[in-house]
């Protein structure tokens, strides 16, 4: 039985306390410096807790855990973890740069231990299901994509304007936030992001200054990409389009489903999955990160695939901030 340590019990902390329970293989113990959050932890899932990670970590016995705090703090925790020989998982976005990423590989090496980042989008079938058709080469070389996406901020996450999202230097804004996600599925369903060019700007959210619009421009292994997002739109959702030499592929994250048309067909040929509830995709993310700690296969973003995500967040800031593109070396 693995017995794993969730930091920070906020949002997705919570969320990863009930899913990791769910899976039935792990204990699980909740660590946030928010009292009042601990106590609920103890009251809703019966999960012991600590106020520190010190303090957690001096008690020993944990295998494993899940660093959910905002992202300044992820890999400094993540030094001190595997220093304590403990698997991670590592919510998104890995860092807000690179500086500490040689340090963390290296204790990643010598602590041999099993390490993943939560970008969600690698535990959903109908991301997978397109993966592996690209993957299969029937529609040749991807050339172009093409991402449209978005969602009203307010509704699905109202405390926006309190928690890390209104600050840059915390992981906030829509870049590290959300297209994070999206050019992290991108990377993985194409290849790593080479050059990206970013125009965004705050356009509506109340309470914040942070960018809640973006466009981008990006060069993903020899594929031309263009990535377009608000957090402002009515509906919630995520649109992929791949177009390769022999036909073009679609993702509809929203509708759950995936679909190919060859060139010359006259309609999309669609695989659905059956509705599934939120949790759904978080069981399996702490699935596939129990199967990486048993060594055996794992669908979660590795640590050099979130490094490679975190330099096209960084690209794209920078983009931003000078108005040009960006090469990533
Ligand atoms: N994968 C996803 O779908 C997803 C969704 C939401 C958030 N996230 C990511 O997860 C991270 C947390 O996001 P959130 O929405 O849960 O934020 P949140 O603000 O709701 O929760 C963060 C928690 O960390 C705690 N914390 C802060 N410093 C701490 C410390 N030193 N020790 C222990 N606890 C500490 C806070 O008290 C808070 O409860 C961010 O990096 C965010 O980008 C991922």
């Amino acid at each position: 039985m693995h017995s794993v340590l969730i930091i920070g019990c906020g949002s997705i902390g919570e969320r990863h306390l009930r899913c990791f329970q769910k899976t039935g293989r792990c204990s699980v113990t909740a660590c946030d410096t928010n009292p009042a959050l601990l106590a609920d932890m103890k009251d809703r899932y019966a999960a012991p807790g600590f106020a520190t990670l010190d303090e957690a970590l001096a008690s020993g016995g944990f295998s494993a855990a899940v660093i959910c705090t905002p992202a300044h703090l992820h890999l400094p925790m993540a030094l001190k973890l595997l220093d304590a020989g403990l698997h991670l998982l590592i919510e998104k976005p890995l860092a807000l740069d690179t500086t500490l990423v040689p340090q963390v590989r290296e204790a990643i090496a010598r602590a041999d231990r099993f390490v993943g980042v939560a970008y969600v989008y690698h535990c959903m079938p109908w991301m997978v299901g397109a993966r592996e058709f690209l993957k299969s080469g029937e529609l040749g070389r991807v050339l172009h994509a093409s991402v449209v996406c978005g969602q009203h901020f307010p509704t699905f996450r109202p405390a926006y304007r309190d928690i890390y999202y209104a600050r840059h230097e915390h992981g906030g804004g829509a870049i590290q936030d959300a297209l994070t996600h999206i050019a992290n599925a991108v990377e993985w369903l194409i290849g790593p992001s080479s050059r990206v060019f970013c125009d965004a700007s705050h356009q509506m959210l109340e309470g914040v200054t942070v960018e809640d619009t973006v466009n981008v421009c990006a060069r993903h292994d020899g594929a031309l990409v263009s990535y377009a997002m608000t957090q402002f739109q009515a509906p919630n959702e995520v649109l992929f389009q791949f177009h390769g030499e022999r036909g073009s592929l679609k993702v509809e994250v929203h509708n759950r489903r995936w679909g190919v048309m060859h060139h010359g067909a006259d309609g999309w040929t669609w695989h659905e999955t059956p509705p599934l509830e939120r949790d759904d995709l978080f069981i399996t993310q702490a699935q596939a990160f129990l199967d990486g700690i048993e060594g055996l296969p794992s669908l979660l973003s590795t640590f050099d695939e979130g490094v490679q995500t975190l330099k096209f967040n960084h690209a794209a800031l920078h983009s931003v901030h000078v108005g040009m593109p960006i090469t990533i070396e």
